[in-house]
């Protein structure tokens, strides 16, 4: 008799109502991988992309005409069930991330082990929470190559990717500036922010100060309105292409110029999951959680991290009694 497992399912793109929680068929372990018990995962805006297949750009490595994996999922933590991959075995528990989706929001997920690394010693909702803005901010703040004793604004600092760059750039030894909003301020404040500006109350592009490095974590402001806090010599860098596409030609106009324009291209999801690892092993950084569902609630989790106004991010916990 086949084992089965509940999982998010679609057959076709489209928003939270194409998804279904149905039982499958536990997935087959095939050569070289390993088969998980996925005890926590999350609901992030690249699921968002996975789901909807928008940006359509997507579509190339999620499948042009319908989702290649009916399974949503991009992130994970639990515990191996069993192994056919070397280094890896029975009983480990592990993390991983794949920005092009992998089917994660299930009880059990069969994978190679390419993006999969042994799980730092936190909570499986914690090292999960990690993987996908952490990839991000890392990106980002590595390609900025920012140095102790320099200054930073962080522009939506409450959102997934911003909370774990505020953090990232602390670590770093920068002064940083956080812009949230009104409720997010004492949790801001609580990850290390030298100061935090309300956006709701007041405008950061007014602000006196001037800063090495203007991070658009949210990607809801411009280069061209953020000049006037930045030093003579400085970058900005969003996480949106920007109106007319311009974050990613003002890279290449601005290449010789004081003041710099950065887009990049995230990669390397094996080296960001290991600097993430080392920072959770020495409680230096903390994955905010907004709110954690369960597998039945995945729609209604989709819904909310879509809505734009999730702080830090949204977890789904797995294969728990809740009796
Ligand atoms: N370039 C890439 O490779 C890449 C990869 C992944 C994601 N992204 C993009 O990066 C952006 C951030 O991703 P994320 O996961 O961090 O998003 P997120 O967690 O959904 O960010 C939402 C947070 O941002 C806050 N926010 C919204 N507008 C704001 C504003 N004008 N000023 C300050 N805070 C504001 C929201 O607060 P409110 O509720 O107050 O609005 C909310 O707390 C998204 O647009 C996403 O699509 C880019």
């Amino acid at each position: 008799m086949k084992r089965t497992m509940h999982a998010a399912f679609r057959q076709d793109y489209g928003g939270p109502e194409v998804l279904r929680v149905l039982e499958l068929p536990v997935p087959e372990l095939k050569a070289g991988q390993v088969l998980i018990k996925v005890m926590a995962t999350t609901v992030n805006r690249t699921d968002c992309a996975v789901l909807t297949g928008k940006p359509a750009i997507m579509r190339l490595f999620t499948g042009l005409r319908r989702p290649s994996n009916p399974v949503t999922g991009t992130d994970f933590a639990g515990i191996i069930e069993r192994s056919d991959a070397p280094g890896f075995s029975a009983g480990q528990k592990v993390f991983g991330f794949l920005d092009t989706g992998i089917p994660t929001h299930a009880e059990f997920v069969a994978l190679d082990t390419s993006n999969v690394l042994q799980m730092p010693d936190v909570p499986f909702e914690v090292a999960a929470a990690a993987c996908e803005a952490g990839h991000y901010a890392y990106n980002f703040t590595k390609a900025a190559k920012p140095r102790s004793g320099q200054t930073a604004l962080v522009n939506g600092a409450g959102g997934g990717i911003g909370s774990a760059m505020l953090q990232f750039l602390k670590h770093a030894g920068l002064t940083v500036t956080a812009v949230c909003r009104g409720d997010q301020v004492e949790k801001i404040q609580g990850l290390g922010a030298d100061s935090v500006i309300n956006y709701e109350s007041e405008d950061f592009t007014k602000d006196s100060r001037t800063y090495d490095f203007v991070f658009d974590a949210v990607g809801k402001s411009r280069f061209c309105l953020c000049r006037k806090i930045m030093k003579a010599k400085a970058m900005y860098l969003s996480s949106e292409p920007g109106p007319y596409g311009e974050n990613l030609w003002l890279p290449l106009l601005t290449r010789f110029s004081a003041q710099r324009v950065l887009f990049p291209f995230p990669a390397d999801i094996p080296g960001s999951l290991a600097f993430l690892k080392g920072l959770l092993n020495e409680r230096k950084f903390k994955p905010l959680i907004d709110r954690t569902y369960t597998l039945d609630q995945v729609a209604e989790a989709f819904r909310y991290t879509a809505s734009g106004q999730k702080t830090g991010n949204v977890v789904i916990a797995l294969n728990r009694s809740f009796t």
